[in-house]
């Protein structure tokens, strides 16, 4: 075992050998006596040396040391109230384990902070702070907060394939990919095959999975890779879809709260779990409000960033906008006249997922497949499962990263990315 404890671990000690291993974050020399400031994912340590104790060479080798490089250091640790984290860690001896180059990139490893573009770029080194790899730790919670609430209500997890023929979502937003002698896309939603999956009698399936956009515009959020929660359930209508998307968010906040205290409060992050059901309000209604605040928009037009940031300026809140115009939604949406059974939930001004009652009738769904200029023929192994019993279902897509930012409130979706992919960026 190459370490016996973390940090925190050693932090809650007094007076027993540990072997703690991480980053030098800093190194401060006083005369005979040296600090280091080792640093892993759960905090802090301080390591006194005394040059009386580890010898002079050492010690001169030690405080030489460059900042992030790796080591281990054995020794007892004490509580005392001069170090500023309440203990210290007294090593004989300091194990070099990997030495960092130096100086480091500008800004990066620093508390003076860097561009956005210069921490991605370097992002090993940018999510060593402590505030950077707190956005990642609270999107994992999230994550497993929705997962749970999903699991327990009989979902079963699937993965649908990422290589595909034909599109889901409208056809410009594609990544062509080469298969074999065929042509191949990047799937943009899984939205073809969970709904197959009702006719296979699955009953409720979920998935968590990238999706790919090929979206040309560099906007603070959007992605052209992000992954997707996707739920659907048979014999269910909008109303249950959206019972269960509620739950599942609501989840995700109790369990910040009771798991990522301290994450929370390194990113200011202040949430109370909101109360439910979350407020529902009709796209007619939505149109009303964005009208009275002077914006001019038509019946059947999608909200505009201006008509989006009159809504917010209403809403702060997590609120779904159901009855929607059918015909600015996709085919799959089970119409009603003009209206349809689609939701979108909200917070804000910001769209966080869509979701709706399918048509799971074959005829109508051919029928509104040619209004909307697509070819059935290119949806057959799609719309063959509709001929041999489709129940009624409904589903959702939510962007995690898009949640991500609500709750965190990072301005950027790229800080809720590790390695996010956008317009022209490819690597890292
Ligand atoms: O609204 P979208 O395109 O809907 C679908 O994919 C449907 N098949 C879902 C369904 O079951 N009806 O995408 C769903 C969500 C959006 O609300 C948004 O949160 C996220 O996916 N999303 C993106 N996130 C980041 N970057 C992008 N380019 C995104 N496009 C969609």
């Amino acid at each position: 075992m190459l370490r016996t404890h973390t940090t925190k671990e050693a932090a809650q000690l007094d007076g027993e050998e540990v072997k703690v291993c991480g980053w030098i974050h800093d190194i401060r020399v006083l005369g005979k006596i040296a600090f280091i400031i080792l640093r892993d994912r759960y905090g802090f340590a301080q390591l006194t040396l005394i040059r009386s104790i580890v010898g002079k060479e050492k010690f001169k080798e030690y405080t030489k040391l460059t900042r992030e490089s790796v080591i281990c250091a054995k020794g007892k640790v004490q509580k005392t109230k001069q170090a500023k984290l309440g203990f210290e860690i007294l090593p004989e001896e300091i194990e070099v384990l990997n030495r960092a180059e130096s100086p480091l990139p500008l800004g990066v490893a620093d508390k003076v902070s860097a561009d956005l573009e210069t921490r991605i770029e370097n992002r090993f080194l940018d999510l060593r702070k402590r505030e950077v790899l707190a956005v990642f730790e609270i999107r994992s919670t999230i994550l497993q907060g929705i997962r749970e609430y999903l699991l327990n209500q009989n979902f079963v997890e699937v993965h649908t394939p990422k290589i595909v023929a034909t599109a889901t979502e409208g056809g410009t937003e594609l990544f062509p990919v080469k298969y074999f002698e065929k042509d191949a896309y990047l799937n943009q939603s899984p939205q073809l095959y969970k709904q197959v999956l009702m006719a296979a009698g699955l009953d409720r399936v979920l998935e968590v999975a990238p999706a790919f956009r090929a979206e040309e515009h560099n906007t603070t959020r959007h992605l052209n890779e992000f992954i997707s929660i996707d739920i659907e359930m048979s014999f269910a209508d909008e109303e249950d879809a959206m019972y269960m998307l509620e739950g599942s968010i609501v989840n995700a906040i109790k369990k910040l709260k009771e798991e990522r205290k301290e994450e929370m409060e390194i990113l200011g992050m202040n949430w109370e779990v909101p109360s439910l059901p979350f407020k529902r309000i009709t796209y007619d209604e939505a149109l009303e409000i964005v009208r009275k605040k002077g914006i001019d928009m038509e019946w059947g037009e999608d909200f505009s960033t201006e008509a989006l940031k009159a809504l917010g300026s209403e809403l702060q809140e997590f609120y779904f906008i159901t009855r929607w115009p059918m015909e600015i939604k996709p085919f799959y949406v089970l119409p009603d006249g003009k209206y349809s059974h689609a939701f979108d939930l909200m917070y804000g001004e910001r769209e966080i997922t869509s979701g709706a009652q399918r048509n799971h009738v074959y005829e109508s769904l051919v029928e509104v497949m040619r209004s909307k200029g697509l070819n059935p023929e290119n949806f057959e192994y799609y719309l063959r499962a509709f001929r041999y019993g489709m129940p009624p279902h409904a589903g959702w897509g939510l962007g995690l990263e898009r949640l991500v930012m609500i709750i965190t409130g990072v301005k950027n979706i790229r800080e809720c990315v590790i390695f996010p992919r956008d317009r022209t960026r490819l690597v890292p």
